[in-house]
This record gives C-alpha cells, sequence and structure tokens, in this order.
C-alpha cells in the first residue's frame, strides 16, 4: 500500500521540512487507507484553534505584577492557562513543523486520539515522521492534572500516582507528574521528535507568543546563545543516525543549557496550567450537575449509577465519591463524601486484555530513512506496562528511584487506573461512542482493543466465563470474539480478579455505559472548542461487535525479547 503524506509546513524557513520520505512498514490492513486525509484535517482544526487562542490573548488584559511576593494580580492564572493552551496547539513545536500535542489530543474526543480510523485500526498515532507511530492509545488530558506525585505506599504495597499508561510520568523533580509528562511528547522519536529539549526553547523563542512567555515567566528567559546551525538541528528528528545517539546535539554553553532546561520546565508548566484549568478540566457534566442537584438522572443513568458502586464493582478503583455496596441486593445508601470524584484510585492494575495485533507498533522492525528503528523485537515486545517503568526497560523510561525496582514482578503488566471522566465525550454531530450511532470511533484501553464502550463492560463481565487460550483473530468457530470469546491476556502476570464474572445481565451492561456517557463535561455550559470536528460521522452496526472487521490474525509469538522480559528483577512467572 502507498500512502502519500502532504507536509503542511507552517512559517517555513528554508531548512523546515525536511521530512519528505515516507516510512511505510507496514502491512495491508494496519493503516487505513484515509490517513492522509485525516492527517491533513486534524492539522486544520488545530490551526483554528491556535487561531482562536491567539485572539483570546489578545483581548486579554495585562496582569499587573504587584505584592511582595509579586503576583500576577486579576489576569495571572488567565495568562499563563492562555500561554498553555497557545503551546498546545503550535505545530511548530515539531522539528517538521507539523505537529502539536493537539494532534493527537483534540477536545471533541475528550482529548484522546481524533482520527476515527486510526482508533479502529492503528491506534497508536503518527508523529511527525510519517509514519512513524507511538505504540498506545492517547490518554485523555482531563483531570490527569490531578494524579498526585508517583509514589510507593509501604504498607499497602502499592504504587499510586504519575501520569501515562505505565506512571512514568513521576513529577520526581517538578512534583507535577502531568507537567512532567509534558516534557516527553516534543523529544519522543514516534511522536513531536525533538532531537534536543533546547529546540523546544529554540523555537519557543521564535513563536508568536513569545511576549505573553516573557510576561508570565520575566524578560530575558530567552537569553541564550543558540549557535547558527540550531535551526538545522532542530529540523532533523530524535532518533535520526547522524546524532549517534548524541541526545544534547545542539551545542550550549553550560549556562545557556541550564537557561533552555529552565524554558522547557516553564513550557511544562504552562501547559499543566491549561490541562489543570476550568477549560479542559471543568466538571460541568451531567453527573456533576446531578451532585449539585441540578438534574435528575434518567431511569437507566440510575441503575447505571448502582450498578457502578454495586453489583459492577467498577467503584473500587474507578471512585466515584461513595461507599461500594458489597452485595448485588442491596441499595447504596451511601451518601457522597466528594463533591468532586475524579473516577480514579490513582492506582493501577492488570486487567488482562488480549494483545492487539493491529498496534502499529509490532511492525516497525526496520529503519526509516534516518537509520532508525523504533521495535527491533516486532511481536516480541510485551507491554508491562508499570513493570517495564520500574526495571528501566525497552518501552518505557528511566525510573529515578532505584528502591521502586525489586517490586517490578509484583505489577507486571499493569497500566494506569485512567479517571473514567471524559471516556464518552464525542463531537456534537456524533454524540456517541457507540455503534449504531452515528458515532465517533475510539479505541479504549492502553492498546485499544476495545472499540465502544459496550465491549469494555462487557469483558468486565463476561473476561473469565467467556475465556479462550488463543491470540485474537483466532477465536474458535462458532463464537465471535469480544462476544462469546475473549482471547488470552498478553501478560498473565498479576491479573486483578475483581471483575471477569460479574453476572451482569445485557441490559445492565447497557445501563453501566449510559452511566459512563453522562460523565462527559459540557452539560452545564459548552466544553471549549468541542465544536471543531469536521470529519465524518460513523452509522450502522452493534456496539457489540463494533470493529470486528477489522480484527486480524495474531500471528505465531516469539518469546518475549530479553530486553524486556530479561530485565532483573525478572517477571516471575517467566512471560511466554
Ligand atoms: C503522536 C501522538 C501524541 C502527541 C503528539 C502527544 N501525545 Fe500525549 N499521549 C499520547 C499517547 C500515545 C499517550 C499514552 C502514552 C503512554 O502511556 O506511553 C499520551 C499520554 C498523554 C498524557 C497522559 C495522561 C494521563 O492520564 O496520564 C497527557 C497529559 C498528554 N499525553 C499530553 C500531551 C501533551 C501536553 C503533548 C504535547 C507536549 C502530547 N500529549 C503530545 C499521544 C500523543
Ligand atoms: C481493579 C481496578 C478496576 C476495576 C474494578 C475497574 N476498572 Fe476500569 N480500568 C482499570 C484499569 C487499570 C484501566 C486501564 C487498563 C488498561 O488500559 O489496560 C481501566 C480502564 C477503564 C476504561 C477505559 C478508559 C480509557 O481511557 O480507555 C473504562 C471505560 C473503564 N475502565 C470502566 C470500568 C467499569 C465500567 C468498571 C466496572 C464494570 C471498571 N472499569 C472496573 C481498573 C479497574
Amino acid at each position: 500500500m502507498f500512502i502519500s503524506v502532504h507536509l503542511v509546513a507552517g512559517q517555513s524557513e528554508a531548512a523546515s521540512s525536511p521530512i519528505t520520505q515516507v516510512y511505510n512498514p507496514y502491512p495491508p490492513g494496519i493503516l487505513p487507507s484515509d490517513l492522509s486525509s485525516e492527517i491533513t484535517r486534524v492539522q486544520r482544526e488545530v490551526d483554528l484553534i491556535e487561531e482562536r487562542a491567539l485572539a483570546r490573548w489578545h483581548t486579554l488584559k495585562k496582569p499587573i505584577l504587584t505584592g511582595q511576593p509579586p503576583i500576577l494580580q486579576n489576569t495571572g492564572t488567565e495568562a499563563i492557562e492562555t500561554l498553555g493552551e497557545l503551546m498546545l496547539y503550535d505545530r511548530n513545536i515539531s522539528p517538521g513543523k507539523n505537529q502539536a500535542c493537539a494532534s493527537c489530543h483534540m477536545p471533541y474526543a475528550g482529548f484522546s486520539g481524533p482520527i476515527p480510523s486510526v482508533n479502529l485500526t492503528m491506534v497508536a498515532f503518527p508523529g511527525t515522521v510519517h509514519l512513524r507511530a507511538g505504540k498506545r492509545t492517547p490518554q485523555r488530558h482531563p483531570y490527569a492534572p490531578f494524579f498526585p506525585v508517583f509514589q510507593y505506599n509501604q504498607v499497602q504495597g502499592l504504587f499510586f500516582g504519575g501520569n501515562f499508561w505505565d506512571s512514568r510520568a513521576t513529577g520526581y523533580k517538578l512534583r507535577i507528574p502531568d507537567a512532567e509528562q509534558a516534557q516527553g511528547p516534543p523529544v519522543d522519536t514516534q511522536e513531536m521528535g525533538f532531537p534536543d529539549t533546547a529546540c523546544i526553547a529554540f523555537r519557543l523563542s521564535q513563536a508568536v507568543y513569545r511576549p505573553l512567555f516573557e510576561e508570565v515567566w520575566g524578560e530575558g528567559s530567552f537569553d541564550i546563545k543558540f549557535p547558527r546551525e540550531t535551526g538545522r538541528i532542530c529540523a532533523t528528528p530524535g532518533g535520526a543516525a547522524v546524532f549517534g545517539g548524541n541526545t544534547t546535539p545542539v551545542p550550549l554553553s553550560a549556562g545557556d543549557r541550564t537557561r533552555a532546561n529552565i524554558v522547557y520546565d516553564r513550557w511544562a508548566q504552562s501547559i499543566d496550567s491549561f490541562e489543570q484549568s476550568v477549560q479542559v478540566s471543568p466538571f460541568s457534566s451531567k453527573f456533576d450537575a446531578f451532585l449539585a442537584g441540578k438534574y435528575t438522572l434518567t431511569p437507566d443513568e440510575m441503575a447505571g449509577f448502582k450498578l457502578f458502586n454495586g453489583k459492577g464493582n467498577c467503584n473500587s478503583c474507578h471512585l466515584d465519591g461513595r461507599g461500594t455496596t458489597l452485595k448485588s441486593d442491596q441499595a447504596d445508601t451511601s451518601a457522597a463524601a466528594m463533591m468532586n470524584p475524579l473516577f480514579t484510585c490513582f492506582g493501577s492494575a492488570n486487567e488482562g486484555v488480549p494483545l492487539n495485533p493491529g498496534n502499529a507498533f509490532y511492525y516497525q522492525t526496520k529503519p526509516d530513512s534516518y537509520g532508525f528503528i523504533a521495535n527491533p523485537y516486532g511481536f516480541g515486545y510485551r507491554d508491562l506496562g508499570l513493570g517495564s517503568f520500574l526495571r528501566s526497560a525497552f518501552g518505557s523510561g528511566p525510573n529515578p528511584n532505584l528502591n521502586w525496582k525489586q517490586y517490578a514482578p509484583t505489577v507486571d503488566g499493569q497500566m494506569q487506573v485512567s479517571s473514567v471522566r471524559d471516556v464518552a465525550l464525542a463531537p456534537p454531530q456524533c454524540p456517541t461512542t457507540e455503534a449504531p450511532g452515528p458515532y465517533f470511533q475510539k479505541a479504549f484501553f492502553h492498546n485499544g482493543y476495545f472499540k465502544s464502550l459496550k465491549q469494555v463492560v462487557h469483558f468486565y463481565n463476561t473476561r473469565d466465563k467467556y475465556a479462550y487460550p488463543v491470540t485474537s483473530g483466532h477465536c474458535p468457530k462458532g463464537t465471535t470474539e469480544k462476544v462469546d470469546c475473549w482471547p488470552m491476556p498478553e501478560v498473565r502476570n498479576n491479573i486483578d480478579m475483581t471483575s471477569g464474572n460479574l453476572g451482569l445481565t445485557d441490559e445492565e451492561e447497557n445501563q453501566i455505559v449510559a452511566f459512563l456517557q453522562i460523565l462527559s463535561d459540557g452539560f452545564t455550559r459548552p466544553y471549549l472548542n468541542s465544536d471543531t470536528y469536521t470529519g465524518a460521522c460513523m452509522k450502522g452496526g452493534s456496539a457489540t461487535t463494533q470493529g470486528n472487521e477489522h480484527l486480524i490474525l495474531t500471528p505465531l509469538l516469539p518469546a518475549c525479547a530479553s530486553a524486556i522480559c530479561g530485565v532483573a528483577p525478572v517477571p516471575s512467572p517467566s512471560i511466554p
């Protein structure tokens, strides 16, 4: 399959678009046929929101720097949040000036992946180099800033906090995981892909909103002497063989390097302030209105709520601010103990999701035109989540705390308990994630195996009842994958047994889905920029088998690569 990709160059500088060669190691069926036009569509939408943010900045009254300690009085909050917004939608923060954070996180999808056909097939979103792609589903921004600094709780023997599916943005240094998260993508080879963090300071120094940066963080923030070759270096994607593994190819003096690092910390804090703001995390759902006595739940929503903290046992991890009723015939009489519940316990669990062979990561085994290989192990890759992070193993980042490493075997396969707020958020014209729609196709869980919320709830309900010792695509004749056949988990260690055979009826599953749908922001007032989707809606079919036409056969899996499963302390029992 040949995919032509048109790079949309921003304010172009001579060497700004060196990324012309398309990398396509994918067999048929992985890349969606509309990928190129969809990338262009999202780019247009991102640019529109950036224009709106610029307009917002221009109408913003200047804050007054006053007091001791000095505070940006009156409009300081809005100034830093607007700065973060301008950064989030700025595609110049990538070597090819073709990718912003929002390229993978748009408001109309609750800040998850904006391309329905990608969610349906390859799951991971293409980066600045087309078509390198990551390995997991883009998580939502709303409420991510509320996760605490990653910590090991000695008494419980459990980890809490952090951002990313594997919690690797710990907040160990900035003390805000969500801010540290924002320092990942700009230098992630699969994402925005700069070769050096100093490139972010360099590009920000050229940004139209530089005056706002200086207003918030101080004049002189950009007093850095960038050598002439900086433009060329920063237009070359990270991982390129020319860098020979050097992660600081921009030659800066020690003082300038430190100043560039400080700009990068400010970048992170500004973005965090926008994601945490009432623009992105507003607590404006039907459920919030219900807690305030301003909305009456429908009978199905109320039934779903009771199942969520009753028979469904979801509330054990996705905390809704109430107690859990332990027996199915008991009524929930516990009052709300919290008026802004986050629907997460900040912990991690292995729910036993099957390996998803549609994930683009498995196929990036050959070097691209820069000599970079994303995944030399192919299907020898296994996503051990938190376990790989604690070991600083392939597929995660370095762990900053050696004491945590010993616990890796107890957390293999675990992923962040995501907040379920905004999990169902979809564009107004295709207002649901569920077939027959008109619907907006999402991908759920870290590897996007589930294509509807109905499938997610059905999995919690029947994982152990319909378990088969097969991989995806190989369910026995007479069964239907995701309906009455669940392939085996990708990682069999540490499987959580809270759910798996809940005994919910079909109607009860639907009621839980109805409850998840009232957790979408934008009910009490419009959700900022959720009106920007210009793509098509999908129609037809059934939520139970949604996306099944794109199931592909998992190949015979080679053993887990030693760069993942051979790193001490090794998984126990060992992972096939
Ligand atoms: C190429 C697509 C892509 C781009 C570009 C991208 N992200 Fe992400 N984002 C992802 C994926 C995939 C994940 C999950 C990754 C993981 O867990 O390994 C993620 C995770 C996150 C999370 C974690 C939320 C949580 O609950 O822990 C936040 C916040 C986030 N991204 C914000 C950003 C910001 C800010 C930028 C720009 C600086 C950005 N993203 C750029 C794909 C992308
Ligand atoms: C033992 C803790 C636990 C329980 C109980 C639990 N979940 Fe989850 N939930 C998780 C974890 C962990 C993930 C992410 C798993 C992954 O990606 O592999 C998740 C993910 C989800 C997601 C997808 C979020 C996304 O961003 O893709 C939804 C929806 C969800 N859960 C709903 C429910 C419902 C409904 C129930 C009750 C029937 C439930 N959960 C019970 C831990 C739990």
